[in-house]
């Protein structure tokens, strides 16, 4: 069954993504391709919409991104969002000027209910701007729907074409109704029924892969996070017993992590499927044995990560297929058009070149981050483990500064531990977008009892993040900071003092190495 699509074709906009997502949330699957996909290509996919994505040019540019006009003329309704919409104004011999100011921010916009596109919202309404070319002028044909007190157009349609534009954003969720505008653009104005559903998707996935693999032996490298763990469940749903999950567990992983993972995917846990766990703690203690420098740190644990995937590889012998947990970002942000580059697992790059295999899998190659998480409690896998929050693949090699020692290892764990736990337990307004404890290298004088100690400080790092590219401090409230230092310091052998860390990113990283 081919499932209807909406094309948001990319002309350089920050929010291309965001787009691809707030449809999605509509249960219509979209699909984000550069704006040198061919009209041909357009013609064969037949998406039930065409959404034209912002970017940072200016119509009048001969170098900034263009489309033939005949994709206006292919009966499938438009929305043009910013650039995209003074793209289609210009297209049709409208009128775009450069303003003398940029007009940015939340904006109040007049709309004309009577749209479509803007059925069932206020009259008066918020929403995002960010531009500083307008649309002077609408095209022939054309209504202004939308007006601000300095943007003449801030919205227009042709509804017998079924063309519409907006100059703000409506992807961006300051506009207040952006989501009623996206649905009513995917709905009332495309006609999609909303087919794409995470149970939808789990079984069409699992028919396609058995198709795709039929008896092939399948390896997949298993760490436990989301999109390894969502990928193999899905292979194994798919293909039983053919399907070889391998977990490393090389010592830097939090708190009863691994055994955790071994029971979901071991053979007393849910699935049918091979699972060899390998317990290499020693190996990688050894290696990472006197090492201060992080960044040799992270190189050692990744080598060493490679060489024990390649031993258990060899005794699997040749493979079919590999399964790589790659998800829609990764495919995005590794450039659109081009073949993706293959998401090293556990940053350890090249995984692939030392098994011998035919093909990579890809299962959830179109999936978004919160789909994958749907797609894995779909498939019935626990939520400790679909709603992880990130967890760098070196480990706790990254939390801890200096030398990493087994002793060092356990103290991190265990202060980890239950700073997750009284953080959740809190129930903070908003949970933080990743909340860890870190050691430092620094030991202290402390007095417990009667004694002088000389122990480590840890540090407790919290920060809010959508896209871990930058991140500020979560602000944390004092009685549960309190409470986790008592635990922490009573609790944990070898901690005198809890430390927390207010930095930001930047100029800090989120991780603490
Ligand atoms: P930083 O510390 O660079 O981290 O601010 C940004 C995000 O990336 C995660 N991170 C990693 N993830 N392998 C991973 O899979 C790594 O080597 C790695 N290093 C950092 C980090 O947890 C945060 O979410």
């Amino acid at each position: 069954m081919k499932k209807e699509t909406i094309l948001v074709l990319d002309f350089g906009g920050q929010y291309n993504q965001l787009i691809a997502r707030r449809v999605r949330e509509c249960n219509v699957y979209a699909e984000v391709h550069p704006y040198t996909l061919s009209l041909d290509k357009i013609k064969e996919m037949a998406p039930k919409g065409i959404i034209f994505t912002g970017g940072p040019n200016s119509v009048y540019d001969p170098a900034s991104p263009h489309y033939d006009k005949a994709i206006l003329e292919l009966g499938i309704p438009v929305l043009g969002i910013c650039y995209g919409s003074q793209l289609m104004a210009y297209m049709l011999g409208g009128e775009v000027k450069t303003a003398p100011v940029s007009e940015y921010g939340h904006t109040d916009v007049t709309v004309s209910t009577s749209s479509k596109l803007f059925h069932g919202i206020e009259e008066n309404t918020s929403v995002w701007m960010s531009h500083t070319d307008y649309i002077a002028k609408a095209p022939a044909g054309f209504e202004v729907t939308a007006h601000s007190a300095v943007c003449p157009v801030a919205a227009m349609e042709n509804a017998a074409k079924r063309l519409y534009a907006t100059q703000f954003h409506p992807e961006v969720l300051h506009t207040r109704d952006g989501k009623k505008i996206i649905s009513n653009f995917v709905y009332t104005v495309c006609g999609c029924i909303g087919d794409w559903t995470m149970d939808s998707f789990v079984e069409s996935k699992i028919r396609e892969i058995k198709e795709q693999v039929g008896n092939g032996k399948t390896l997949c490298a298993l760490s436990g996070g989301v999109d390894s763990s969502v990928a193999a469940v899905l292979m194994s749903k798919a293909i039983g017993k053919n399907l070889t999950c391998v977990f490393v567990d090389h010592g830097l992983l939090r708190k009863d992590e691994g055994d955790q993972v071994e029971g979901v995917f071991g053979p007393n846990g849910s699935y049918d499927l091979n699972f060899i766990r390998v317990n290499a703690q020693e190996r990688f203690y050894k290696k990472l044995a006197g090492v201060e420098d992080p960044e040799q740190k992270r190189k050692i644990i990744g080598e060493e990560f490679i060489r024990v995937f390649e031993e258990e590889a060899k005794k699997i012998g040749a493979v079919d297929y590999l399964v790589q947990g790659t998800i829609y970002p990764d495919v995005i942000e590794s450039g659109l058009g081009k073949s993706a580059v293959i998401k090293s697992h556990h940053n350890v790059g090249g995984l692939p070149d030392c098994v011998d295999f035919k093909e990579i899998i890809e299962p959830l190659r179109m999936l978004f981050k919160d789909e994958v998480r749907k797609a894995g409690s779909e498939l019935g896998i626990p939520s400790f483990l679909t709603m992880r929050q990130p967890f760098p693949g070196p480990g706790l090699g990254v939390r801890i500064v200096g030398e990493v020692t087994a002793e060092k290892v356990r103290i991190v764990q265990e202060a980890d531990a239950i700073f997750r736990e009284e953080l959740d337990k809190a129930e903070l307004k908003q949970r933080p977008g990743q909340y860890f404890a870190a050691l430092s290298n620094m030991r202290s004088v402390g007095v417990m009892g009667d004694f002088r100690t000389y122990d480590y400080a840890i540090v407790l790092r919290a920060v809010n993040t959508t896209d871990f590219m930058t991140a500020d401090c979560t602000e944390i409230p004092f009685d549960v900071q309190q409470r986790c230092m008592t635990r922490i310091i009573n609790e944990v052998k070898g901690v005198n003092r809890v430390l927390f860390d207010l930095t930001s990113k930047p100029p800090g990283t989120i991780e603490f190495e």
